[in-house]
């Protein structure tokens, strides 16, 4: 904060981010977009007939796991299933927090068989609790996690029942939170928590009920404008100290930066041609 004239002569409250950024190391789980295509259009990204480029899509997504390990995260990944073009978005797989796995159930058939691949791979990996949902629930995508509490979006994809039964699964208390805008389906396309106890979003895909829960939760949050969003610059990953985002949303890079966060800007747009970005890629396994 600059110090000015008007400042006050005693200290300030402590502020609630600390002003050095610390990283900690994350586990990942991702899965190569060997069987990437858009053949469906389930939200207003999705052009079958624009063409999507696999092998770029691989190369982009590559780069993106390069950059995790590059900043010492653990990358696990999952076997691509063909007929599965969006299995990449791995956040969608599932919800797992303390070790126990929230499985994923998906709202359209054309990704349905993803639920139980996911739950699969992490029965297969020693993964004792894992409950395959009774109500529909799209996992990280629409389930972010705090500190405190897990934040939880609705409108589009995930049901408010799922948010009751992730609670009651995890043991977390579940905050609801209502999209309003067919762009940001999801809530991690809105919305990604800065650390543990802050979070950066963008307030126009929010019904204004949930935007004032945000300005309750959230007094300091970096908010974000519509060109930073409409580029799914919210669609990031902040392991404390730096945010792997997308590339084009200059105005949040530049406010992360303000605040002493690091971004590790990334190109994702030939996966944005299914709606997704770097969190859509990107399940965090915390134990
Ligand atoms: N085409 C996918 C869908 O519409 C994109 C999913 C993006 N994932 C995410 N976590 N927002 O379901």
């Amino acid at each position: 904060e600059p110090t000015t004239a008007s400042s006050p002569a005693v200290a300030p409250a402590a502020s609630p981010e600390p002003a050095a950024r610390e990283a900690s190391a994350r586990r990942f789980l991702m899965c190569r977009p060997e069987h990437f295509a858009v053949t469906y259009a389930i939200n207003p990204w999705m052009d079958p007939d624009a063409g999507a480029d696999r092998d770029r899509a691989v190369a982009q997504w590559e780069a993106l796991r390069d950059a995790y390990l590059a900043l010492g995260h653990r990358v696990e990944l999952i076997e691509p299933v063909e007929g599965l073009p969006d299995m990449v978005f791995a956040a969608n797989g599932a919800l797992v927090v303390g070790g126990r796995v929230y499985g994923a159930r998906f709202r359209h058939p054309e990704r349905a068989a993803e639920g139980p691949a996911y739950a699969e791979w992490f029965r297969r990996n020693g993964f004792a609790d894992v409950l395959e949902p009774e109500h529909v629930n799209e996992g990280e995508g629409d389930f972010l996690v705090l500190d405190d509490l897990i934040l939880a979006g609705t409108g589009f994809r995930t049901d408010v029942a799922a948010h009751q039964e992730a609670q009651e699964f995890l043991g977390r208390p579940v905050v609801t939170l209502r999209l309003v805008d067919p762009r940001f389906y999801h809530l991690d396309t809105a919305l990604f928590p800065l650390g543990g106890r802050n979070v950066a979003y963008y307030p126009g895909a929010f019904s204004p009920g949930s935007r004032a829960v945000l300005e309750r939760l959230f007094p300091d949050a970096l908010i974000a404008d519509e060109a930073d969003a409409v580029v799914l610059g919210l669609n990031a990953v902040c392991d404390g100290r730096h945010v792997v985002v997308n590339a084009e949303a200059r105005g949040l890079i530049a406010q992360l930066r303000g605040r002493g966060y690091e971004p590790v800007p990334v190109d994702l747009s030939e996966l944005r041609k299914a709606g997704g970005g770097p969190k859509c890629c990107t399940l965090e396994i915390r134990m």
